[in-house]
């Protein structure tokens, strides 16, 4: 009995790769439902703000929730707590910060809020349970080259993520819902700066945690964005005449 709850852990971790590819697929296929794409008929529909703060939500309260009700005996341990905080830090910016900043985001359907309201849970429950109960890491992981370049990684993916947000932001005027060219840090080299931030920051958090629950989430997110990614530099190059054309989609100077 001791040993199933690692073994389902691992197996949500697994599972959760083969979501995102399901998802990648399925985005390449039907197209992404929120912001720009979204349809302007559907019924039911949140205003972007409320959509995004209740659909991260559960991966900042999920993981407080578990961690202040069950004894987290790994969280006596510096690797365990700093990862935790890396994950818990990037929720607390992403549904109780950033929806409040929006401006003149479109509405977005209640089924897309809902479907990314369960991956938080899940994935809340998945890397806290893990890091806070199960995940074992040598005293000296801090200074391993491995936490270490992921920890970089992961604080550089971040502030770039922010960074970018603020950019595409400050496109736009109160009362505003347009669209422009964005200009200016890695929107001179990638469409989607936003969505290289995030990759960048998971993939690092990955390699930090070195486990099979960091790199799935990884894994989901690149599946998730990249063909967001690729919808909205398709997009750019048929909206903007003047589009800059030797930008790439995500990763700049790759593609
Ligand atoms: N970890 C994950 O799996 C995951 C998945 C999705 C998103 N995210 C993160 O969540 C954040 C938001 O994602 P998103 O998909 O909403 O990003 P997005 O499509 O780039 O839009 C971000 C915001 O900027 C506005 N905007 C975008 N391009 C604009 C332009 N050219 N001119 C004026 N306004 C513009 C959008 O307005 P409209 O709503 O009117 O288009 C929206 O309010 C990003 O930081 C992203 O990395 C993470």
């Amino acid at each position: 009995m001791e040993l199933a709850e690692p073994s389902l852990l691992d197996a949500l971790s697994y599972l959760e790769c083969a979501l995102g590819i399901l998802i990648f697929v399925l985005l390449k296929l039907v197209g992404s439902p929120y912001g720009r794409y979204a349809s302007q008929h559907s019924a039911w529909r949140l205003a972007a703000p409320t959509a995004w703060a209740l659909q991260e939500l559960p991966s900042l309260a999920v993981p407080l929730f578990l961690c202040a009700g069950t004894p987290a005996e790994r969280l006596r341990r510096w690797p365990n707590r700093i990862l935790l905080a890396m994950f818990i830090v990037h929720y607390v910016q992403r549904s109780l910060i950033f929806p409040f900043l929006i401006r003149g985001g479109k509405p977005t359907p209640l089924y897309s809020c809902v479907i990314a309201f369960v991956f938080c849970t899940y994935n809340g429950y998945v890397q806290s349970r893990y890091l806070s109960q199960y995940a074992e890491y040598a005293d000296d992981w801090v200074t391993d080259p491995r936490f270490l370049t992921g920890f970089a990684l992961w604080a550089a993916g971040m502030l770039i993520n922010i960074h970018s947000d603020h950019i595409l932001r400050n496109l736009r005027q109160p009362g505003e819902t347009g669209y422009k060219i964005p200009r200016g840090g890695l929107f001179e080299y990638v469409s989607a700066a936003n969505y290289f931030g995030e990759l960048v920051e998971w993939c690092g958090y990955g390699l930090a945690s070195w486990s099979v629950q960091g790199g799935a989430f990884a894994l989901f997110t690149f599946c998730v964005l990249l063909p967001r990614a690729q919808e909205h530099h398709q997009w750019y190059l048929q909206k903007f005449e003047n589009y800059p054309k030797f930008r790439k989609i995500l990763i700049p100077f790759l593609f």
